[in-house]
């Protein structure tokens, strides 16, 4: 277990790339698995998540070779074959979820397993709408988790209101969808991330987007016909949300992070930084698929904010690194309608309200998110705070803490690699200073 001593800094700031976006990576590498030929993929994430995707699409038939900064992967063109051993997911939950969607449909069975943070999440919420499709899936862990034994059968298209905002869930009926039999529709709640769709054009893939319904024509057991493509990988909006929080609030601070995906259902964050008083700009350099380009960020005071409602899911992984900034900022900062946040990689409502008090920071803790009342004067915490196997938790925490009057420890930060693996170099490179 690694632990980590995260020093005050008085100044910070700089120009910085990010890694390829987590998601993005994840669905390509599954995507150009099923495809007939090679694709060749810039800019694809090396963190844990997404070579754990890797790995588990290669032991499916596929294979893959890094040329450079290039991914070849060459695909199975649609004859995915049964793998030898389980698939080791590790910590990716999207791995898990869009896979299983589109091996619920292939004549095979296939195990999935994972760490022990990802054998907590549940898995209720795919097997149910696999199994209105016809899919057999089996979740031999305790309580609806994994283990999971998929034995592919044939699909039906199915019409699936989501019970809960979830690009994961949304994403898995779609992929399943593509191997059943007629039309499937999904219909969300609330709208969020978009790159399965986006992807799927992009792939030429048919599908019909209209508000929160989106459909697709199955094509039963065979699938569709993808062709090897040539594709970037924007740099992933939520490693820069880290960078971009850290500055906006610090007075007379400033970045620019370059080449990053600002796909809208990704950046709510902007919006909220910009309500607290952040001087935030953008620019964009490309507007196909995926928009990609620049932020510049003025960092200044800020003030509290309420977020709730539709913003949540276009936030949801930066709501760690908000609510820490919500006690550098003037006044009451409220995240409500963030209940998914206790299925994460770790429940990020308790353990978030937990550090930040341990930071002296006052929070209230809600069933679905909490108030953070600010400006403090941080304190360091006592004892080093857990991670909890969170990569998120581990960022926002080393973030918070450079603001602290003394260093602060964070253990058990290898996961941090699951989607930054250069966290820590780039923090330094930006002025903080890590032991
Ligand atoms: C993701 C969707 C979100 C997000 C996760 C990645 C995706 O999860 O929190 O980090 O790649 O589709 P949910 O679908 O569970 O909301």
């Amino acid at each position: 277990m690694t632990l980590k001593t995260i020093y005050p800094i008085s100044a910070f700031g700089g120009e910085l790339r990010v890694p390829g976006d987590k998601s993005v990576s994840q669905r390509i590498a599954m995507l150009a698995a099923l495809a007939k030929g090679t694709s060749e993929i810039l800019g694809f994430l090396t963190g844990e998540d997404a070579l754990s995707t890797l790995h588990a699409v290669c032991a499916l038939g596929a294979s893959a070779r890094f040329d450079g900064d290039v991914l070849l992967i060459s695909g199975t063109g649609g004859g995915f074959k049964e793998p030898a051993s389980p698939l080791d997911m590790g910590n990716s939950g999207t791995g898990t979820r869009l896979l299983a969607g589109l091996l619920a449909g292939q004549n095979m069975t296939v195990t999935m397993t994972g760490d022990d943070s990802l054998s907590r999440r549940p898995m209720g919420r795919i097997k149910d709408p696999l199994e209105e499709m016809g899919a057999q899936i089996e979740l031999t862990g305790e309580k609806g988790t994994l283990p999971m034994r998929i034995s592919g059968t044939p699909l039906q298209g199915i019409r699936y209101e989501l019970p809960m905002a979830s690009a994961q869930v949304k994403s898995c009926v779609l992929l399943a969808g593509l191997f059943a039999e007629g039309k499937t529709t999904v219909v969300e709640p609330r709208p969020t991330r978009d790159h399965t769709e986006k992807l799927f054009q992009t792939l030429e893939i048919p599908i019909v987007v209209n508000g929160l319904e989106i459909s697709l024509q199955g094509l039963g057991p065979t699938g569709p016909e993808i062709n090897g493509c040539k594709i970037t990988v924007p740099g992933d909006f939520s490693s820069a949300a880290f960078w971009i929080a850290a500055v906006a609030a610090r007075p007379g601070a400033e970045l620019v992070i370059r080449n990053v995906g600002l796909n809208p259902r990704r950046t709510a964050l902007l919006d909220v930084l910009r309500r607290m008083g952040a001087l935030i700009e953008t620019e964009l350099d490309v507007v196909n698929g995926d928009p990609i380009g620049s932020v510049f960020v003025h960092g200044t005071s800020l003030s509290g904010t309420e977020i709730c409602g539709d913003e949540i899911p276009n936030l949801i992984d930066e709501i760690p690194m908000i609510a820490a900034i919500g006690a550098l900022a003037e006044g009451e900062t409220i995240i409500r309608d963030a209940a998914e946040l206790r299925v994460k990689e770790s429940d990020r409502i308790a353990v978030t309200t937990a550090h930040l008090r341990a930071f002296g920071v006052e929070v209230d803790e809600r069933s679905d998110g909490m108030t953070v009342r600010g400006p403090v004067q941080l304190s360091t915490p006592k004892e080093p705070l857990a991670s909890h196997g969170d990569h998120r938790i581990a960022m926002a925490m080393a973030i918070l803490a450079t603001f602290a009057d003394a260093p602060a420890q964070i253990n058990d930060v290898d996961c941090v690699a699951t989607s930054y693996p250069d966290f820590w170099k780039h923090l330094e490179q930006l002025g903080g200073r890590v032991v």
